[in-house]
Parts: C-alpha cells; structure tokens; sequence
C-alpha cells in the first residue's frame, strides 16, 4: 500500500514552532515513529510552503497512490486551488489538522479541502496523521 503524506506551510518548523499549541516534536521525528509501525506501507513524504507546489505534488501522487493524509496548514483556509486539485484526483485525501481548528480563530473554521476530502481530522495532535493512515489501511 502506498500512502502520501502532504504537509503544508510553516509545518516543517513543528518543534520549534509554537510549541504550546502544536507540541515539541519535528515532524521527521515523528515520520520515522509512523515508518516502523507501518512497516508494509511505503510512505512519500513531502513538506512545502508553496501552494502550487502542494497542488503539483497532489497531482502527481493523485492517480497512482491508494490514499493521501495532507496538512495543507494556512492554505486549508485559503486554498480553491488545492481544493480543486482534490476533486481532481483519484486517490482519496484524509485531511488532518494537529490542532482544533474549530475551537480557535473565526478565519480557521473555513476549509476548502473538507468538503472534498474523504474525512477530516482535527485537535487530535500529530495522532490525527496515524488514524487517518489506519483508516486507509483498515478500509
Ligand atoms: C494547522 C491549523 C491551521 O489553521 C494552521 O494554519 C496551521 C496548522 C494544524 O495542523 O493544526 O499551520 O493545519
């Protein structure tokens, strides 16, 4: 089974970057703990803090993988074009956001990747990224 993982901006700094609401750990760390309790998925793991980079990785992953756990960050609730580039592709899309997002800023509360994701994660921590592979493998 093939699985990809799409993270968005700012979340390359995870660790570093404000700490109390996203936790201490980088996310390669983290990577590495989902890779040996997974060992028969192969991962692909791609971070960027350029929107149409992420739509370009979603296409090329889209039509060849079996599911897509993406963090696409600030662009979840900016983004019609990673929204469209997910009712544009084949592989189902589990969005997953470390924190609440419902439960903070009004602005945070919009998503355009929700509607046309196969479900949605969110305020569960980095956990939010195992479920949703879990689901995919369950499935
Ligand atoms: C986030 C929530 C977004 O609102 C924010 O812009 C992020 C991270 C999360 O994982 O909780 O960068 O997607």
């Amino acid at each position: 089974m093939k699985i990809a993982i799409i993270n968005g901006p700012s979340l390359n700094l995870l660790g570093k970057r404000e700490t109390d609401i996203y936790g201490n750990k980088p996310f390669e760390d983290y990577l590495n703990e989902l890779i040996s309790k997974f060992p028969d998925v192969e991962f692909t793991y791609f971070q960027s803090n350029i929107e149409g980079e992420l739509v370009d990785e979603l296409q090329r992953v889209g039509f060849e993988f079996d599911g897509i756990v993406l963090n696409p960050a600030a662009y979840t609730h900016t983004s019609v074009a990673i929204g469209d580039a997910i009712a544009a592709i084949k592989t189902p899309v589990k969005e997953v956001h470390i924190s609440n997002v419902h439960a903070r800023e009004d602005f945070r509360k919009l998503s355009h990747v929700s509607g046309k994701s196969a479900g949605s994660i969110f305020g569960l921590g980095l956990k939010g990224y195992e479920l949703a592979i879990r689901f995919f493998i369950e499935k």
